[in-house]
This record gives structure tokens, C-alpha cells and sequence, in this order.
């Protein structure tokens, strides 16, 4: 028995990787879903009625799915920011044209696996004082903040959420493992005080064949390493990485 969510995250796994998969189509998704929401236009127009302003949108959370929401913000011509626990993601947020916001003399907080840690109370002080700024500023929070094996980061509280313009958008990818936002529900649309809180739920549901098909490919992937193409069989090599990782050990 193997569990693919173990899976190293390392380079020659990547073809196998269907957290990795999954994500990027979410980060995708989850700005297009947003912007059908958002009841204003997403790009500068300069209109012989007038100039549109470009729309902001902040990520939260700047991995797998955030870093595919920021390049597809970008391409629609929104003005993109983000932020993130790990050190390592201002750089990757930079090269794809966003703006990278730092939360002032902290440590870095990754884990060797590349994941998050918990943060401290500090950290989260100076990330709420951050963030007070940036919100009234942004109309759109696309939040994919989380950390292995617990329940995701409370980041936007009630207070922060109210920060918001009316008719501004908190699009909350981490609603299914307890949300980054406060009024945030899996499947359900809150309106307060004129902001949406989108909690999202199945949202894979809503590109069926195109999740489908990255998933078959990181099976057959997988299934491909543990076939020895010269004996024509099976052929598990318990040493290897990958394998040695992701299969389920008695205790
Ligand atoms: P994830 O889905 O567990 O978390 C999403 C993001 O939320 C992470 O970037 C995390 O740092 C951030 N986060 C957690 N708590 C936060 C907080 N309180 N405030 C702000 N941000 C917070 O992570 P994901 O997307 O699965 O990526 C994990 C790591 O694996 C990344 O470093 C990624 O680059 C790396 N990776 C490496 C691959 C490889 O083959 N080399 C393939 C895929 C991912």
C-alpha cells in the first residue's frame, strides 16, 4: 500500500507529484472562480469613457497553487502581491512579476521537506500588522496558506476582514481544512459587510478532465517506477527513495 501524498518532493518525483498537480490547476481555478465574482473589471482599460483601474489581488501563500494564482492574475492583467512564510518563495513570487510582502525580522520558517512550520504569536502579529495595510489596498484575496498534517493557518480575522472594501472578494482554497479566513465555509458564500467569503469545496469538480488526466499521469508515473522493463514485471526496489517513502510501513 503506497500514499502518494508522501510522495519527497524532490526533483526526479515531480512527474508523480498529485499534491503538485491538483494545486496548480486550483491556483488556476481559484483566481477565474474569484474573478466571476468580482462584480468589477480585472485589467486596466483606458476607455474613451474613462480609465478602468487594474484590480488588485493579494495571494496568500505563495507554493504550489499560490504561485499558479499569481501568474494567472498576471496574465489577465491584474497587479499581483504575496506573501509567504518561507524565504525561498519572495524570489519564485518575484520572477513571475509579483510583489513579494515581508513580514519584518523573523526567521525563516521552512521544514527541511520544504513545507511550512507553525508560526509563533510574534510571527503572527507582525503578519497581522501586515496585512492590515495590504487589505484595505487589495480587491481580491486568494488564500492557499497551509501546513501539513494540521489545520490551515487562521491568517484573516474578523477584524482584518472588515479592512476590505464592499465589494471586494476573499476566495479561501484552504476553506476544506479550516479556512485562512474568519467567515470562510466549505461550498458556501458569505457576504459581510458587502465582501464575499468564498469557502471553497471539490473544487477539482470544476475542471473534471483536466484533473483527471494530470492525476493518471502521476499514477502511471509511479506505477513506471516500481516495473522493471527488462524483467517484464514487477519489480520494487525498497531502497529507492521514492518508494521507501511513500509506502505504508506496519509499526
Ligand atoms: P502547501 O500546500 O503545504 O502550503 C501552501 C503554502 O502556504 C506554502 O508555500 C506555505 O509556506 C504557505 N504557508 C503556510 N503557512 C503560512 C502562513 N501562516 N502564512 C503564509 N503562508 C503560509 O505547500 P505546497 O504548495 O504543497 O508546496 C510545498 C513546498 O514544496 C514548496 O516549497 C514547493 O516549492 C515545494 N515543491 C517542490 C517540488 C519539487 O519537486 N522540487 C514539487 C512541488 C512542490
Amino acid at each position: 500500500m503506497f500514499s502518494l501524498e508522501l510522495l519527497p518532493r524532490i526533483t526526479r518525483a515531480q512527474s508523480m507529484d498529485v499534491l503538485s498537480s491538483q494545486s496548480n490547476l486550483a491556483g488556476y481555478r481559484a483566481v477565474i472562480d474569484s474573478i466571476f465574482e468580482f462584480e468589477k473589471a480585472v485589467p486596466m482599460m483606458m476607455t474613451a469613457a474613462g480609465t478602468v483601474p487594474a484590480a488588485k489581488i493579494l495571494v496568500i501563500g505563495a507554493g504550489v497553487a499560490g504561485l499558479q494564482a499569481i501568474a494567472t492574475a498576471k496574465r489577465l492583467g491584474a497587479i499581483v502581491s504575496a506573501t509567504d512564510v518561507r524565504a525561498a518563495s519572495k524570489e519564485q513570487v518575484e520572477s513571475l512579476g509579483g510583489k513579494f510582502l515581508t513580514v519584518e525580522k523573523t526567521e525563516d520558517m521552512e521544514t527541511s521537506g520544504g513545507y511550512a512550520k507553525e508560526v509563533s504569536a510574534d510571527y503572527k502579529k507582525k503578519q497581522a500588522e501586515m496585512m492590515q495595510e495590504a487589505l484595505k489596498k487589495n480587491d481580491i484575496v486568494i488564500c492557499t496558506a497551509l501546513i501539513p498534517g494540521k489545520p490551515a493557518p487562521k491568517i484573516l480575522t474578523e477584524q482584518l476582514v472588515k479592512l476590505m472594501k464592499p465589494g471586494s472578494i476573499i476566495y479561501d482554497l484552504a476553506a476544506e481544512q479550516g479556512g485562512n479566513s474568519a467567515h470562510s465555509e466549505p461550498g458556501k458564500i458569505n457576504i459581510v459587510n458587502g465582501i464575499k467569503i468564498i469557502g471553497v469545496k471539490s473544487l477539482m469538480n470544476r475542471l473534471p478532465s483536466t484533473a483527471s488526466s494530470l492525476y493518471a499521469k502521476n499514477l502511471f508515473s509511479f506505477v513506471r517506477n516500481l516495473y522493471s522493463r527488462e524483467k517484464k514485471d514487477f519489480d520494487i526496489n525498497f531502497e529507492d527513495e521514492i518508494i521507501n517513502q511513500t509506502l505504508i510501513k506496519e509499526k
